[in-house]
């Protein structure tokens, strides 16, 4: 069986949640911004969309784009449904940027969206004065009538950078201050963003808050390269048997790189090479190389920090020596897909030991070949950390579904199949 030797460097695409967030922002904004390196994939097109729907000039995704702004509380009412697609982050996000606006909106998606958990937002919205109506008390289609919310303080129960969101933007439409707790920091892109357009924020352990604020100024943003996409390089070297892959440009927020600390605690080797800070965010290059990878512990309060990547942890974990154990990770059930239930049946389709936990799983890692055609549920994610495992020489893994990668990550086949010289949709 021949190894698998990596070399050379990988430049995965704009981060997908700081893309959703300049967008959104550059359209609050007072003036013309300029957005380089946007993410261009399904789930950042129904940001795009949604905000054109509410009367935005926002020009067809591409290298460098130009937004001029409407101003906090310039948009329109759409006249169509908001469709979010298969995006949580547009949907929960544009909820709080709509609230402050004095009209009513509706929000469709697709079938995995249309099957999330929107109470979340939805409480919060109607506590500052929004109503707020959901299909069976939790979904979407959501409608949402807007204007003259208040001022909040929020104890959120679960560890959410979306929920988090939705609450500052329809404060800073609205013009008034929140307060938002978490249980444990989860991404802060929003709070660097506004922080970074002369917004009032300001965070005291695991509490942040926003002064009522009068304007944004306009953007001038590079978007770094997506950790939660560097993540399958980065896995892809760890597993390899020699060489090393570099990842330039990639967002080192700390709320976002878990995985990384775990890959180097499984035992590969992991480094920044060289570290800059780009619009309030930290970005730098990853080298990674191989090891002989072992099974590792994650807990509740590492999660948020690797939660998109979680189903990549799992696969590592079936070639890992030990027992991987991963717990607090409820959230996983309500992604875009069930993920536990998702990854555990396709781990064990494949021949490797793998149990569900109420919130998480365990994993058992071993040597052996791993055959069989995975499940992807339409589910990025899966599909890619799956599409990982299929990589290495020996493994014979199809994947059912392998485009449904367009929501984060487009030319994901065509990047692993350059790193490894195999083609696609084996
Ligand atoms: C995101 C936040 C996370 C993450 C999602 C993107 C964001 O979700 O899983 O992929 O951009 O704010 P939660 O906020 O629901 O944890």
């Amino acid at each position: 069986m021949a190894a698998l030797t990596v070399s050379g460097t990988v430049r995965v695409p704009g981060d997908k949640s700081i893309s959703h967030r300049a967008l959104i922002c550059a359209a609050l904004a007072d003036g013309v911004s300029h957005v380089r390196n946007v993410l261009e994939s399904a789930d950042v097109r129904s940001t795009a969309s949604v905000l054109h729907a509410l009367g935005v000039a926002i020009p067809t995704l591409g290298p460098t784009i130009t937004v001029s702004g409407s101003g906090l509380r310039g948009l329109r009412a759409a006249s169509v449904a908001l469709d979010c697609g298969n995006s949580g982050t547009t949907a929960r996000l544009m909820a709080g940027v709509v609230a402050g606006h004095a009209f009513t909106s509706r929000f469709t998606g697709d079938e995995s969206l249309s099957r999330r958990p929107m109470r979340r937002v939805a409480k919060p919205l109607e506590a500052m004065g929004a109503a707020v109506e959901l299909t069976a008390g939790e979904r979407l289609p959501m409608t949402i009538r807007g204007g003259h919310l208040r001022s909040i303080t929020w104890s959120s129960d679960r560890a959410s950078a979306q929920v988090k969101s939705a609450i500052m933007l329809a404060a800073l439409v609205a013009g008034v201050d929140a307060s938002v707790s978490e249980p444990e920091r989860s991404r802060d892109h929003t709070e660097r963003m506004l922080r970074s357009l002369g917004a009032d924020v300001r965070v005291d352990g695991l509490s942040v808050s926003l002064g009522a604020t009068r304007s944004l100024a306009a953007l001038d943003v590079d978007v770094p390269a997506d950790p939660s996409s560097a993540a399958f390089f980065a896995a892809l070297a760890a597993l390899a048997e020699s060489g090393s892959i570099d990842l330039p440009g990639v967002c080192l927020n700390p709320t976002r790189t878990g995985f990384f600390r775990v890959l180097g605690r499984m035992g590969a080797s992991v480094r920044v090479v060289e570290e800059t800070e780009r619009n309030g965010e930290p970005v730098g290059m990853l080298r990674v190389s191989p090891a002989g990878l072992k099974a590792v512990t994650i807990t509740a309060q590492e999660v948020p920090s690797l939660i998109d990547e979680l189903p990549l942890v799992a696969c590592l974990a079936a070639r890992a020596e030990g027992e991987t154990h991963i717990t607090g990770a409820s959230e996983l059930r309500v992604k875009e897909s069930d993920r536990i239930a998702a990854v555990v049946a396709n781990l064990r389709s494949l021949g490797v030991e793998a149990d569900e936990l109420p919130d998480g799983m365990r994993v058992r890692g071993s040597a052996r070949t791993l055959k069989g055609r995975i499940a992807t549920h339409a589910d990025h994610r899966i599909a890619m950390a799956f599409g990982v495992l299929g990589a290495i020489p020996g493994n014979e893994i199809v994947v059912d579904d392998p485009d449904c990668c367009a929501v984060s990550f487009p030319d994901f086949w065509a990047r692993l199949a350059h790193a490894t010289n195999h083609p696609r949709g084996r």
